[in-house]
């Protein structure tokens, strides 16, 4: 087997790229993580047949192709790591807690949106659940789901898994959900009929207008990767895209703390809530 060696990154090329990657998706790179750009951005630039980044800079922002190839980079950059079932109190809050209040007002239709949804393991575990809870049929219900990187919506989109993403779910939902095919798990239609995926990027404000006014947001395990002011810009967004009474659900280690306090946090014992 021939192992290419990465090829180097000057400090001061990393800097920009950094700069170039935030300024596009709201992620940061601190130096640190020099290696992992270096690490994922080695084939590209053989792909492309350049030996520096400096040249891989100016093809980013000057080529005629430079939109297509910021998505190339933003599929290499983005850290994509999901399962199914993930953080499932909140999604069992909305369910069960916050659904039948809603319901018991007089609302029958709802609009959930996962923002930043990966391979589509998170809005296709909202739907399963909702069929679990027994609520199709009953209520109309639209699953949003979005990311920035496309080579995960079109996972999402195909609906083909490996076990790697069900850990921790039990047999019986595999079973009931999924047709197993050699070492993949294929979803069946009722289930990936209920999400429709798209591609945006948060820092976008086009990434709600397609979506409109919607009851809860989901964006879990994202906002680690941005900084204060980028954090600051997706939540107002999300706060202007809720209905009055909406909630976003963060990942566990995420927080609103020092970012928008317009929201009204809900600790829910197993997780937290935040309120429009
Ligand atoms: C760690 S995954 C989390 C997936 C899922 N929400 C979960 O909690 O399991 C983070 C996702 O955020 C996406 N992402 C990062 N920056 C984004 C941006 N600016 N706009 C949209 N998606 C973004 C990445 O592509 C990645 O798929």
């Amino acid at each position: 087997m021939i192992i290419s060696s990465t090829i180097k990154m000057k400090d001061e090329e990393f800097a920009e790229l950094a700069d170039i990657i935030y300024k596009n998706a709201g992620i940061t790179f601190t130096i640190n993580k020099k290696y992992l750009l270096e690490n994922r951005l080695t084939k590209r630039l053989s792909e492309l047949n350049f030996s520096s980044y400096k040249d891989y800079i100016y093809y980013l922002k000057y080529d005629v192709k430079r939109r297509e190839e910021m998505k190339v980079l933003m599929n290499l950059v983005t850290i994509n790591e999901t399962y199914f079932l993930r953080e499932r109190a909140q999604m069992d809050h909305m369910i069960k807690k916050v659904i039948p209040e809603l319901v018991s007002k007089g609302k029958r239709s709802f609009k959930i949106w996962s923002a930043a949804c990966s391979s589509g393991e998170e809005p296709y575990s909202i739907a399963i659940l909702l069929n679990e809870e027994g609520l199709y049929g009953k209520y109309n219900f639209d699953i949003y789901a979005t990311d920035i990187n496309t080579e995960v919506i079109s996972i999402a989109e195909k609906g083909i898994y490996r076990s790697v993403s069900f850990r921790g779910v039990t047999p019986s939902i595999i079973e009931k959900y999924f047709v197993k095919n050699g070492l993949d798990f294929q979803l069946k239609p009722e289930i990936k009929s209920k999400v429709k995926f798209f591609q945006a990027n948060l820092m976008e404000s086009l990434a709600s207008s397609k979506i409109g006014m919607t009851d809860f947001i989901f964006c879990r395990n994202v906002l680690i990767y941005f900084d204060v002011e980028a954090k600051k810009k997706v939540v107002d967004m999300f706060y202007k895209t809720l209905q009055i009474g909406g909630q976003l659900y963060l990942g566990h280690s995420e927080t609103l703390s020092k970012i928008d306090d317009r929201f009204k946090m809900v600790n829910f014992g197993s997780g937290i809530a935040y309120v429009k």
